[in-house]
């Protein structure tokens, strides 16, 4: 991939190399980070692959521009971003010509969101600066209709969805297909592609089971539902109210009646495991009846903290994905005296950037 905006826009970084030699650079990196021999690679596609991206908009004079952010932290102005998804690619154009030619759509507007699913439904946010009114909707509701697509305005406390709020999502693994919806309140791993990869890889490497699986920080679900091909049973566990609802919708929409679902932080569901504390959101839950062999962690970049690590310990075995090699080294520091790495994994999520995705699988010595 060749971008005119190399060197200058911050959000590529490794743009002094071929795909295939960053793709060597991450592996060699991780490798000796975390003196392993055998790593799996798992490849992005090498252009349009972000499935969700944010600009923001430059006015000058009577004209908008999209905006990135440049190495000395100015607004670099911008026509085209190659890394996004061909949906995001292709309407970024067509949307900046029929904003710049509406004042009301236009005038304090601050920033684009883009989301769209692997199989290109397109969901885009407009962020103001201003009250959005009905003025706003009137005008919001036409463009909408003429580029065919899903609108959300949003401004200080206020959110106005035009048409719907979500965008359908379908992959297949292992040879069933999944069905999600893909909102722009809860977590969504940027680049589609790899997470498909991400969650094959997953799948591949756990074979069937008769015994039951805790996951953490489940999101919305995304290796969730897969994942409950191979277990018994399925506790999965996760912060956000907004994924959990979520999630629990998704559980429905592909009729799998062995995950269940609860907004409980890590600290919190250790808690009520451990019985030193009573939730009312587990009253219909019965930990007790669960055989967990398997826990699953993704968490965020801040990694797993100490409390929940400890816990982690009473597994058999832990499948832990991370977005932030240095808070794996961290954790797996902690592990490593009771556990050995069975399987290490690449996913190239964050392709151009130095950012790595890794996937771990281990078990007790
Ligand atoms: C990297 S995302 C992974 C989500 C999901 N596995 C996926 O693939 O979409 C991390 C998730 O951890 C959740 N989270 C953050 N801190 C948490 C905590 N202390 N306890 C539970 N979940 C947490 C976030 O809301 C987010 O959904």
């Amino acid at each position: 991939m060749q971008c005119r905006y190399f060197k200058k826009c911050a959000s590529c970084t490794l743009h002094d190399m071929s795909y295939a030699k960053q793709l060597e650079f991450k592996a060699t990196t991780i490798k000796n980070e975390f003196k392993i021999k055998n790593l799996d690679i798992i490849k992005s596609k090498e252009i349009h692959f972000r499935n969700r991206a944010e600009f923001r908009i430059f006015h000058e004079d009577d004209k908008i521009f999209y905006a990135m952010h440049s190495f000395d932290k100015k607004l670099l102005k911008i026509d085209e971003c190659l890394i996004t998804s061909p949906a995001i690619y292709k309407i970024m154009p067509k949307l900046l010509k029929e904003l710049s030619i509406n004042s009301e759509l236009k005038r304090k507007l601050f920033a684009v969101e883009f989301l769209s699913s692997s199989t290109n439904n397109l969901l885009i946010t407009l962020i103001y600066h201003k009250k959005i009114d009905q003025l706003w909707q009137e005008e919001a509701e036409k463009l909408a209709t003429k580029l065919k697509i899903d609108l959300i305005g949003r401004s200080k406390k206020v959110k106005k969805v035009i048409t719907k709020e979500s965008i359908d999502e379908s992959f297949k693994i292992e040879n069933i297909s999944y069905k999600y919806f893909l909102k722009d309140n809860s977590f969504i791993q940027p680049n589609a592609f790899v997470n498909q990869q991400m969650i094959k890889w997953v799948c591949k490497n756990i074979k069937n089971l008769d015994s039951d699986l805790l996951e953490l920080y489940c999101g919305h679900g995304n290796f969730t539902l897969p994942l409950s091909k191979k277990f018994k049973k399925v506790l999965a566990t996760e912060i956000s109210k907004s994924s959990i609802k979520l999630a629990k919708e998704h559980v429905k929409l592909n009729n799998i009646t062995n995950i269940e679902f609860v907004r409980l932080s890590s600290q919190e569901l250790i808690e009520a495991l451990q019985q030193t504390r009573v939730f009312k959101r587990l009253r219909d839950i019965d930990l007790k009846k669960y055989n967990f062999s398997h826990i699953f962690v993704d968490p965020p970049r801040a990694g797993v903290d100490e409390k929940t690590l400890k816990f982690l310990k009473e597994f058999k075995n832990i499948i832990y994905i991370s977005c932030n090699p240095k808070t794996l080294k961290r954790d797996l520091e902690i592990l490593k005296d009771k556990f050995k790495i069975v399987q290490f994994a690449i996913f190239d999520q964050f392709a151009y950037t130095n950012h790595v995705e890794c996937g771990v699988i281990l078990t007790q010595k």
